[in-house]
């Protein structure tokens, strides 16, 4: 299995692995992709303080994210179909992410079902939610999230619909329904006999493990959007997130804000976090990035409930900017896709591993020893 010297190598090793159509849809994002490269670089452009002489000889990464004691303030995000990136992926991502002492999150339109991932892990995961139309779908997924002994309940908000996704449509994910769709993906998959073998003959059954009730007998992988459009509810509103309030009696967290005002909606209702997001650039693309929206936010609510952020972070000194730019936790997306394509669940631990040690490094190196001091201090523009 191949390895990575550094997070970022884990993006070509992926492509290298997966069918085209699925590298696609994890890389992508919406439209003319500006957003999706602001992430990266707005964070970048984040230019910290270097510090000296100040003994850094005791570093200590640790903190609490929602009550429960983390090795480091990250977690991974959901993402869907990751499952497919490896052979049943999203068990040996929890798995990674168990042994690593962080969060896991599994995506409403993940491969694996909810019981499957908690079978195979003994840390409590995180659940994300979609709002689909079927409010009694909805009372049973997240009466089985309960049950399942899920921590905290992520409710993603920004896909009223699905953003505009060209890659998509080129690479025949989206829109190409029926046996044409199904003997496009079967030919990129045979491109990529290492995948075909592992995920695509011995990693069955393929189907979006969670909705696959709603879906009639269809995997969901026929058209998976066309399969988003038709269960999501466009209709929702912060009325609809008092159902979910109410029905989830543990840690909420509201994924997807970009907007202080929105924000403040959060946690007027309740809510114990918010994820500033703007969906890894798959949705609104134009919007702003992560790291630029993010100080008005946490200057808004910061002191009002736990504040993530996601969207652009590849290393543990992406993670420091992030918390130096004021949120309390970050979410790791497609760096973690990438490292479970690469080398399954070796490739997101070390990925977890390397995540810390450069931490270690980030933090040093701006002259603090524990995560409460990393903030705008640190900031070398604050
Ligand atoms: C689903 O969550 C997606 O962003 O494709």
């Amino acid at each position: 299995m191949a390895r990575a010297a550094s997070a970022l190598d884990y993006r070509e090793l992926a492509r290298r692995r997966l069918p085209h159509f699925l590298f696609e849809y994890i890389d992508g994002g919406s439209y003319d992709e500006v957003t999706l490269r602001r992430n990266r670089t707005d964070l970048q452009d984040v230019a910290l303080r270097q510090r000296v002489l100040r003994d850094v000889s005791a570093i200590d990464t640790s903190a609490t994210l929602l009550g429960r004691a983390v090795r480091m303030p990250v977690a991974l995000a959901p993402i869907g179909l990751a499952g497919l990136a490896a052979r049943r992926g999203e068990v040996q991502a929890a798995r990674a992410a168990e042994a690593a002492g962080v969060p896991f999150t599994l995506s409403t339109v993940s491969a694996c079902s909810l019981g499957e991932v908690t079978a195979g892990v003994n840390a409590p995961i995180w659940f994300q939610l979609y709002m689909v139309r079927d409010r009694g779908f909805l009372r049973d997924l997240l009466a089985q999230a309960r049950e399942a002994g899920c921590d905290a309940l992520i409710f993603t908000v920004d896909m009223a619909v699905p953003g505009s996704r060209y890659r998509d449509v080129r690479s025949g994910l989206a829109g190409a329904s029926g046996p044409l769709g199904a003997a496009r993906r079967t030919f990129q998959a045979m491109q990529r006999p290492g995948w075909a073998w592992d995920v695509g003959v011995r990693g069955r059954p393929h189907q979006l493990g969670n909705v696959a009730p709603l879906l009639a007998g269809r995997t969901g992988l026929d058209d998976f959007f066309r399969c988003m459009r038709e269960n999501f509810d466009p209709s929702v509103t912060w009325r609809d997130l008092e159902f979910v309030r109410n029905e989830w009696p543990g840690p909420l967290v509201i994924k997807g804000l970009l907007d202080a005002d929105d924000a403040r909606a959060a946690a007027d209702l309740g809510a114990q976090g918010i994820v500033v997001s703007n969906h890894g650039g798959r949705q609104l693309d134009g919007v702003l990035s992560t790291a630029a929206a993010l100080p008005a936010i946490t200057g808004a609510v910061g002191d009002r409930l736990t504040v993530f952020a996601d969207g652009g972070v590849r290393s543990g000194l992406d993670v420091v900017r992030m918390l130096a730019l004021g949120a309390d936790g970050v979410l790791l997306g497609r760096a973690w896709a990438y490292a479970l394509a690469a080398a399954g669940q070796r490739g997101v631990t070390h990925l977890l591993n390397l995540l810390e040690s450069e931490m270690r490094v980030a933090m040093a190196l701006t002259g603090v020893t524990r995560i409460g001091e990393i903030g705008p201090d640190v900031l070398a523009r604050p």
